[in-house]
């Protein structure tokens, strides 16, 4: 006979946290968010922590190396989608390893053939006034000049006008070369009041870009998380098809730590994985799985042996699963179960395997309620999706910019390995979608909402009387609410005047 549960499963929405006494030590400054995202033995020092406790989604709309390299720099990890040729992936993950704060690759590259025309489209495409003049108009290319919009004039010069003839070439040109530190390359551009100084290699070859503003926004990252080499950390998400291809080549690039995609990870498919990639790359080798939403689903991958448990079937923004499939489960009873469970493994074990609750984070404050229900982290895909950095392109509608995000269920995405679980018959299609493709309102750059998210955070947590994760997931105390409370939560009986569009940024 099928069993059921006699309590409905619940969403973030319908639970508050009851305030504790807040101490006078209890200040957000004191807070801090470190959190592990690898197993460990209880008493001893995690192999990988964050910190912050938030990743970015495994979905091609979200997380590529752009977004990457801003979210470490904040110290949280994204995770390079996996639907993708292993080639592709690689590259982004090298992109991540390589990238030195304030060395830039040139993004605007022309060759000195090209025309003031040309010039004035490419600054209209991507918004950046520098243009790198290279032999074959490749940002790796010899570099023969350089364009800003102080060498022409607009309106009084022919379009046609080849750039050879009015760039700043390259014997005019201050550079560096291969090898200078980020000091001595601000040094330069201070001596020499640069806007932009290249870095090039012996034969001539441009490297990098180092501007002036970029020496500022350095201090703006105390965060940033990096492995010994002082190189940003990154994850990739792998499937449970090519990784005895995927895995190697990714270690090859540089990957700190991959997680299995899938919508529902209760599968021998991903312990099959993990013991293969444990087996064959030992304990250096990092692999969080799920998607789990219950006990059994948690305790069947701790004992594969996951670095860490992804929660939450069907919660996500873009997601359709539940509709087309009638699987999944209320996200925050998901987390709550499934914490409880890792409590258990814990003492069974003597091993903690930290929990991520993934998708269906609508408000800030539902990273705090994921985190009090004992999540260590979350994984945001919608959230991130709206920044500068994420790869969806920004359209205006309506007088009102918007990103593009899709999901990974989406016929868009063509990511069926995170859905088909491993069906010969359907030979590398998907028969129907989990997933739609949709418009989110854009939001601007991504360290500029994480700093307002993150004040949230720590505000809250400091109402619970806590200055740490794991003195929240202690003390937290929490109730659910009913709908006329729900409603009494938000402004009402007023004739609300226009919020600051910053509150309004932020609230979804
Ligand atoms: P969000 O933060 O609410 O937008 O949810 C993001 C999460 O939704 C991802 O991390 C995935 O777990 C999940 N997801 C991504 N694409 C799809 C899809 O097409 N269908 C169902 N779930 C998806």
């Amino acid at each position: 006979m099928a069993f059921y549960y006699d309590q409905p499963s619940r969403t973030f929405s319908e639970y508050l946290l009851i305030p504790n006494l807040t101490t006078k030590a209890c200040i957000p400054d004191n807070v801090q968010l470190r959190t592990p995202i690898t197993r460990f033995r209880k008493g001893e020092i995690p192999f990988l922590q964050m910190n912050l406790p938030m990743t970015s989604a495994i979905m091609q709309s979200v997380s590529d190396h752009n977004l990457a390299i801003a979210l470490a720099g904040c110290g949280g990890i994204s995770f390079i989608y996996g639907s993708q040729s292993i080639a592709e992936q690689a590259d982004m993950i090298s992109k991540v390893k390589k990238y030195k704060a304030g060395f830039v690759d040139s993004d605007s590259n022309l060759t000195p053939q090209h025309t003031l025309g040309d010039v004035l489209r490419l600054k209209a495409r991507t918004g950046h006034s520098t243009i790198a003049i290279t032999e074959n108009g490749q940002s790796n290319g010899k570099l023969m000049g350089i364009v800003t919009s102080r060498d022409y004039r607009e309106n009084q010069m022919s379009e046609s006008e080849p750039i050879a003839g009015f760039m700043t070439p390259r014997q005019s040109l201050v550079v560096a070369m291969e090898g200078v530190s980020l000091a001595e390359a601000n040094e330069t551009i201070w001596q020499h009041k640069l806007n932009c100084l290249p870095v090039i290699d012996k034969e001539d070859r441009l490297l990098h870009l180092v501007f002036r503003k970029d020496h500022d926004s350095l201090k703006e990252h105390p965060l940033e998380l990096h492995d010994s080499n002082k190189q940003l950390i990154v994850g990739a998400g792998i499937n449970t098809r090519d990784y005895k291809e995927r895995v190697p080549a990714l270690i090859e690039a540089g990957a700190d730590i991959f997680c299995i995609d899938s919508s529902d990870g209760y599968s021998e498919w991903q312990a099959e994985t993990i013991r293969y990639l444990k087996a064959t790359f030992g304990e250096r080798v990092k692999v969080g799985a799920g998607n789990v939403v219950d006990r059994e689903g948690f305790l069947y991958l701790a004992e594969a042996g996951a670095d860490f448990i992804k929660v939450g079937i069907g919660g996500g923004s873009i997601c359709i699963t539940r509709e087309q499939k009638g699987i999944g489960r209320g996200q925050a009873t998901s987390v709550i179960e499934v914490a409880a469970a890792r409590q258990e493994y814990l003492d069974k074990t003597g091993i903690y395997v930290p929990v991520c609750s993934d998708g269906g984070i609508v408000h800030d404050y539902h990273i705090v309620l994921a985190l009090a229900m004992g999540a260590d982290f979350v994984m945001l895909g919608r959230y991130f999706a709206r920044f500068d950095e994420s790869p969806g392109r920004k359209v205006l509608i309506g007088g009102s910019f918007v990103k593009e995000y899709w999901g990974e269920g989406s016929s868009r995405a063509r990511n069926w390995h995170r859905y088909d679980h491993h069906s010969e018959t359907k030979a590398g299609k998907l028969e129907f979608e989990e997933g739609v493709d949709s418009f989110i309102p854009y939001a601007g750059r991504l360290k500029d909402n994480l700093d307002i998210t993150v004040s949230k955070i720590k505000s809250t947590m400091c109402n619970c009387g806590a200055l740490t994760i794991p003195e929240l997931q202690q003390k937290a105390r929490l109730t659910t609410v009913s709908s006329t409370t729900i409603v009494e939560g938000g402004a009402h009986d007023v004739i609300q005047k226009e919020r600051s569009s910053q509150g309004m940024a932020q609230g979804r």
